[in-house]
């Protein structure tokens, strides 16, 4: 397990309060809504899941969704929650190995997952997800953007342009964890070949490779 994984299992339980920022709501709400159409009817690999959060989205239109995460803890707090009509499920899997994930999909969303890949791996994992999608498919991600007094500080910048933050659970213990806030064109450039569609809002962006 990495450090990464690390840090979410044991913040499985608080995670959900990351959606509970008020300046967030009305742009959460926006993404909310942007990501039905782009999976209605589809078979969906939903990567790093986390809580479930956005699997309720998906599951709004898409005709399945198997939602995996590394931590089985992370989908335990998503077991709990209400999905469909879309039929949903879950599945523990590294978002480096999916070809360990049985099935075949016309859709790849990955939520704010983009962000905790090192540079020096992001074209290799978009690559991967890129050829795990059949032919006509879709990948989706959707990440953060650097607002100033909403995200935590970056607190280190390395030469090769990952960024760290310093992130506290409620227990007091604290860790580094490696948060990148791409722009549209280092975003574009990173996935090349492929058509992205990039929208904008003020703290989330939303990238559709198709
Ligand atoms: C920022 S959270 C995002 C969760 C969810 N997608 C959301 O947006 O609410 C990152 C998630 O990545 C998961 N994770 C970390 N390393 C992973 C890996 N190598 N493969 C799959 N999931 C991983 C963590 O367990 C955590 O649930």
């Amino acid at each position: 397990m990495s450090d990464l994984a690390d840090y979410y299992r044991d913040r499985a339980t608080e995670y959900d309060a990351v959606y509970d920022k008020p300046e967030r709501q009305e742009d959460l709400a926006r993404l909310r809504a942007l990501l039905p159409p782009l999976v209605a009817g589809r078979s969906v690999l939903e990567i790093a899941a986390g809580t479930g959060y956005w699997t309720t989205a998906l599951s709004a239109s898409a005709q399945s969704v198997l939602a995996t995460d590394v931590n089985d803890e992370t989908l335990a707090v998503a077991r709990t929650r209400s999905y469909g009509p879309g039929e949903v499920r879950f599945h523990v899997a590294d978002a480096y190995d999916l070809g360990a994930v049985p099935g075949r999909f016309d859709a790849i969303f990955a939520g704010f997952f983009w962000s905790h890949v090192p540079r020096a791996d992001v074209r290799r994992f978009a690559r991967a997800l890129i050829d795990r999608v059949e032919p006509g498919g879709v990948v989706i991600f959707a990440d953060n953007r650097y607002v100033e007094g909403s995200n935590h500080p970056i607190t280190r910048t390395m030469p090769d342009g990952d960024t760290y933050q310093t992130r506290r659970l409620s227990d007091g213990r604290t860790f580094e964890v490696l948060k990148n806030f791409p722009s549209a064109e280092q975003f574009a450039a990173d996935v090349a070949p492929g058509e992205v569609s990039w929208a904008e809002l003020i703290y989330f962006w939303l990238a559709t490779i198709s």
